[in-house]
């Protein structure tokens, strides 16, 4: 994920992280992005991953992955323990994100320098986060009043870090928006005329076209999508049953299929990846 990131960042564009929950909807993932000829992300949420077990769901995304002919990366989302980091590096995921940002400054650096260390020799990317983002991701939940903003200044600590992406707090929230979300521009604009170093944007369901278009202009080069995927997911397999009725397993997820693609095609295409499968020169 750091070679991808690294020239989204430097070409001025996002690649997508898409958060799948199983391997239809992985795969229309991956078959969106290999039309659109984008790379792409593979994200999984901790949740996920204990659901169907690392190694079981890692077998399916690698090969996904592997057969592809545009560049795939595999991350973990948010995830706060260094135990399910380890299990996803040994079956396969070539990113993960250590999410320590509920935990005092130093010891969230801390921690970010520890994952690090275990994932410089086996080429795995890393993704931090400082600040909190609000809303609901897997069983941790930021209410509003506890959701605080990244503080540059203390950012660059991270920045300087080898990471593949750092995840600022700027005021987007995982999950649906209640109310048009106060995004703070300034503080990306501060940052990123401080580093290059990639960002990732979080909360992506519910943000407009330009605020999608405007952080990417100041840097963020990861842009994910969770909520509206497990929405397209959901409903187009319940919608067609529905008109439908037949009890042919198939058809339905066909049609969850083709839903989830149009989905991240369109995302692909607002964040700029269409045809961008070669700029990233040193992917696998
Ligand atoms: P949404 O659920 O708001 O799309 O956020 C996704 C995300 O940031 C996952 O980390």
């Amino acid at each position: 994920m750091k070679p991808m990131l690294a020239s989204a960042r430097r070409l001025g564009y996002a690649v997508g992280a898409f958060n799948i929950v199983d391997y239809n909807s992985a795969r229309a993932v991956v078959r969106a992005a290999e039309e659109l000829r984008a790379p792409v992300i593979l994200q999984t949420s901790v949740k996920t991953v204990k659901f169907w077990g690392a190694p079981t769901i890692g077998s399916w995304l690698r090969e996904l992955a592997a057969t592809s002919p545009v560049p795939v990366a595999l991350h973990l989302d948010h995830c706060t323990t260094l135990e399910v980091i380890v299990q996803c590096i040994a079956a396969g995921w070539t990113s993960v994100m250590i999410d320590a940002s509920d935990k005092p400054f130093e010891e969230n650096l801390a921690l970010t320098k520890k994952v690090l260390e275990i994932t410089e020799s086996v080429g795995v990317g890393v993704e931090a986060e400082l600040g909190a983002i609000g809303g609901v991701e897997d069983d941790k939940q930021v209410a509003d009043e506890d959701a605080h903003l990244v503080d540059p200044d203390k950012a660059m600590a991270f920045c300087t870090l080898p990471l593949a992406v750092f995840a600022p707090a700027i005021g987007t929230a995982h999950g649906l928006y209640k109310s048009a979300p106060k995004i703070a521009f300034d503080r990306l604009e501060a940052l990123g005329r401080r580093t290059p170093m990639p960002f990732a944007l979080h909360g992506g369901t519910g943000l407009s076209d330009e605020v999608f278009q405007r952080c990417i202009r100041l840097g963020c080069a990861k842009v994910n999508i969770s909520t509206q995927l497990k929405h397209d997911f959901i409903d187009g397999f319940v919608e067609h049953h529905l008109d439908k009725k037949e009890y042919e397993p198939l058809k339905p997820l066909r049609a969850q299929f083709d839903r989830v693609k149009q989905q991240v095609s369109q995302k692909i295409r607002l964040f700029g990846g269409e045809g961008r499968f070669e700029d990233c020169q040193s992917c696998p």
